[in-house]
């Protein structure tokens, strides 16, 4: 299984962003973007907040998909609402994304509600902590399981070869993106990252 996930860029304990597919209990099937992490053996989390169809879906029938995929119109309509239904397989039993080069099909096997305390996110809205064990993975085609590490780090690379040239108002901005990065980057990322993000933003903070 880990030789597997490997082969899709799914290491354990880091966070991929993903596309959670899912059927309601009338059979109308859901996407949404969400975090996966693999937990190790066959074991994986996510975590969702209260209000969202794809929690009504996994809490009514056990189980998810997680499509693994870089499709930016697919993590868009699904966010935005409104993928349409060609976008999804044949199968009738089972929500898929018609041409995701990978999934993963998921059984849920504990459910804990929290209240969102370490979350940037405050609300009124608990966030349930969803753990399950793996059914299968299928991979198609090959893909990198998308973490949102690298993208952040990139960003302030860039903006850290404009750092000099730019004004103050523009300086703050930039340092705060750095700081909200790094922020995402010690939660979803590999050592490699961190250090990188570290190393840069002593830069910054030379500069
Ligand atoms: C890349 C990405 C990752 C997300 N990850 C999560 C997550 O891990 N947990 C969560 O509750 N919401 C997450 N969201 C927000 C949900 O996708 C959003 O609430 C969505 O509208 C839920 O759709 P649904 O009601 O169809 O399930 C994420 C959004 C994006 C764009």
């Amino acid at each position: 299984m880990k030789d597997e996930l490997k082969r899709i860029g799914i290491e354990k304990d880091l966070q991929y962003e993903c596309i959670t597919t899912t059927v309601s209990k009338n059979g109308v099937k859901n996407a949404g973007a969400f975090a996966f992490v693999y937990l190790g053996e066959n074991k994986v989390h996510c975590h969702i907040f209260e209000g969202s169809k794809t929690l009504k879906n996994i809490l009514d029938t056990g189980e998810y998909v997680v499509n693994v995929t870089r499709d930016p119109l697919v993590f868009t309509y699904a966010t935005l609402d409104c993928l349409g239904d060609e976008y999804y397989s044949n199968d009738s039993d089972i929500a898929v994304i018609k041409n995701t080069p990978a999934y993963i099909i998921v059984d849920v096997e504990n459910v804990d509600v929290r209240t969102p305390e370490n979350f940037p996110v405050k609300g009124n809205n608990n966030i349930y902590f969803i753990t399950g064990k793996i059914r299968e993975i299928i991979i198609k085609d090959n893909v990198m399981a998308f973490n949102r590490g690298m993208s952040g780090l990139i960003e302030c690379l860039v903006n850290f070869s404009r750092y000099k040239i730019v004004d103050d108002d523009k300086r703050s901005e930039y340092m705060a993106r750095v700081i909200e990065n790094q922020r995402v980057i010690e939660k979803v990322s590999d050592e490699k990252t961190k250090r990188a993000m570290a190393n840069l933003r002593a830069e910054y903070e030379k500069n």
